[in-house]
């Protein structure tokens, strides 16, 4: 037996020999056949390249390098650390409250060492306090360097 669709179709194409508007038809009969494939493919993408934009700003937060967990720094007190490959201070001043400094010694750039609520410079006998850095004795007359810092969780993590 013969499928009514190419009954339909031979029709058409039949009266289309006729003239322009059967062509017209013609046409209106191929795109009756292929719904399916041209709605498929354009709704399956659309809804992944829409998902993308929409979860990446929320994730987008401001944390930088992890340095060190909280735990690891007294309250009161301070630690020597790294800070993006450069020699830093850490120092907690208050439960939760954390702060860092560049490690180089304001007056000639020995790396200074972390002393409980100080900072002290080997070389030549500076000390810093370790919650503000500024210059407690000289010879520096310059504070150390803050370098932003964040609790992120139990994590000390470096913000810029
Ligand atoms: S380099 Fe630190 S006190 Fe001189």
């Amino acid at each position: 037996m013969t499928d009514p669709t190419d009954l339909t179709r031979r029709s058409i194409l039949t009266l289309g020999s006729a003239g322009a508007v059967g062509g017209a038809l013609a046409l209106a009969g191929c795109a009756a056949d292929a719904p399916s494939e041209t709605t498929s493919p354009a709704t399956t993408p659309s809804p992944t390249v829409t998902d993308e934009p929409t979860t990446e700003p929320p994730s987008a937060a401001p944390v930088g390098e992890d340095i060190v967990a909280l735990a690891d720094v007294p309250v009161g007190g301070s630690i020597d650390a790294t800070i993006n490959g450069e020699p830093a201070l850490i120092a907690q001043p208050t439960a939760g409250q954390v702060v860092a400094f560049s490690a180089i010694c304001t007056h000639q750039q020995c790396v200074v060492a972390a002393a409980g609520a100080e900072f002290d410079c080997p070389c030549h006998g500076s000390k810093y306090d370790a919650t503000t850095g500024d210059v407690i004795n000289g010879p520096a007359l310059e504070p150390l360097s803050a370098i932003p810092v964040a609790v992120s969780g139990d994590r000390i993590v470096a913000t810029s």
